[in-house]
């Protein structure tokens, strides 16, 4: 078990968002969360990178209470994330990007040896590697995104909606991708829109809706459930 988010419960001012939010992750798996806009999916992954502070409940990782710790601390701890919208720096190269994943202590030694991972994995990244990133294709700025997360050398993936505003058969790649890092022995925690899709590659599966769990299960045992197609069709 890598993560544990016990009962969680947060908001912005006097807004409550999330209402006892619990999910867990195990290692060398894809665990996804699905849910309409608005329902509270990037609030929780927030809480659980540190940059949203929680009213109640628990963030545990590798045994860990980590409620408290700052975003910068769980970084250490192998906790990475490629953020919604991607947060690249326009103005940098794609490598500059890259390199500034490395930027923490417990991956600055091994940045070369990451750099090549991550242009094996994304060999069009290399191609563009001297190109200024804000003006990658928004398909290799997630990329970019992605790969910056790998360069600190994470044990727990965490991925926010890595599909949106993408062409569809770079979406599929993407997914493929994230596959092949879980084989490779990374957890990873996956925010999607696209649940149809991300179901397919998911090994566990939660649904959030108005800022509560709804269900949760593998792909086949929410595969029909209604809430699911609510969920999904309120998206349009
Ligand atoms: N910084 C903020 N200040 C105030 N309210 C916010 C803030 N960020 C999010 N919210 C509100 O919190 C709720 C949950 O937002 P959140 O971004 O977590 O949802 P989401 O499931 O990620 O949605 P989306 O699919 O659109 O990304 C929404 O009602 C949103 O308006
Ligand atoms: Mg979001």
């Amino acid at each position: 078990m890598t993560l544990l988010v016990e009962g969680i419960s947060t908001g912005y001012g006097e807004t409550q968002v999330l209402y006892d939010v619990s999910l867990r992750t195990e290692d060398r798996s894809l665990t996804v969360m699905v849910g309409p806009n608005g329902a509270g999916k990037s609030t929780t992954l927030r809480t659980i990178t540190g940059l949203q502070r929680v009213w109640r409940g628990r963030v545990g990782f590798d045994g860990n209470d980590i409620t408290s710790l700052p975003a910068f601390a769980r970084v250490e701890l192998g906790m990475a994330s490629a953020p919604e919208g991607r947060r690249l720096f326009p103005l940098l190269t794609t490598e500059g990007n890259l390199r500034l994943g490395a930027y923490c202590r417990r991956a600055r030694d091994s940045a070369e040896d990451s750099l090549s991972q991550v242009y094996s994995l994304f060999p069009k990244l290399k191609e563009r590697r001297s190109i200024k990133a804000g003006r990658l294709s928004g398909g290799e700025q997630q990329m970019a995104a992605i790969g910056r997360a790998l360069m600190s050398k994470p044990t727990l993936l965490i991925l926010d909606e890595p599909s949106l505003g993408i062409a569809p058969i770079l979406i599929k790649e993407i997914f493929e991708t994230v596959k092949e890092l879980e084989k490779g022995g990374l957890s990873i925690l996956m925010v999607e829109q696209n649940a149809y899709q991300a179901l397919k590659y998911a090994d566990y599966a939660y649904i959030l809706q108005m800022g509560r769990v709804l269900r949760s299960g593998t792909p086949s045992e929410l595969k029909n459930v209604e809430e699911l197609r609510k969920a999904y069709f309120s998206i349009v």
